[in-house]
């Protein structure tokens, strides 16, 4: 198959959109990261990369909480905003209905279906991004968007992000089941 070379920035599937919710001068605030992605599995930990310039990373290194809140695709105009406002100069506590679990430095989001609250366990410094790795404490989900006890993606409807081409999109249908599709494979091998 020929293959060309497109430089460093594509993502080959849709990363899901969050909004990571903190406290900047004593306001909840909302950031848009997409940078983000399950890392270990017990403890439950997370890494997000989050830009040397946003009011979350200083919120986040202050108070060492913070939620991740996984808005639907109907949720799509705010979400972007969050993106593009700064709580630096911003206000955008107003912008959904706030609930808070363990910590008061976690505000998470009433309208999105799947909301985690996190302790910061490791930070790593890179050129234009901090990683923080961060654990699940807790996890706040929809009653609406269980099926058979489960979190239904269907259900959830997330919002999901490709690049360079800069577009939102939703999940499509499921292909097969995970760790069951390869064992055709296996018995063949
Ligand atoms: C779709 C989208 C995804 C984004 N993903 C990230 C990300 O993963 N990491 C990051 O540092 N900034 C990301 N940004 C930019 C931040 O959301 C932006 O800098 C924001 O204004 C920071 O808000 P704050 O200063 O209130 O923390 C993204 C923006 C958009 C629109």
């Amino acid at each position: 198959m020929e293959k060309q070379s497109i430089g460093t920035n594509a993502t080959i599937c849709p990363m899901p959109v969050t909004l990571v919710g903190s406290m900047v001068n004593d306001r909840s605030n909302f950031m848009t990261v997409a940078f983000i992605s399950r890392v270990n599995m017990n403890p439950p930990l997370i890494s997000m990369g989050l830009n040397k310039q946003s009011a979350t990373r200083e919120a986040v290194f202050k108070h060492r909480t913070f939620s991740v809140n996984f808005p639907s695709a109907g949720m799509v105009a705010e979400t972007d905003y969050c993106g593009i406002a700064s709580g630096k100069t911003t206000d955008k506590s107003g912008l959904f209905k706030v609930f808070y679990g363990k910590s008061p430095y976690a505000p998470m989001i009433s309208e999105c279906p799947l909301s985690f609250e996190c302790t910061v366990v490791e930070t790593h410094e890179f050129a234009t991004h901090t990683c923080f790795i961060g654990e699940i404490v807790a996890t706040y989900l929809d009653s609406s968007c269980v099926t058979n006890g489960k979190p239904d993606p269907a259900k959830i409807d997330p919002l999901l992000l490709t690049m360079p081409d800069n577009q939102y999109w939703r999940i499509g249908k499921p292909v097969a089941q995970a760790w069951n599709a390869g064992k055709k494979v296996q018995k063949r091998s």
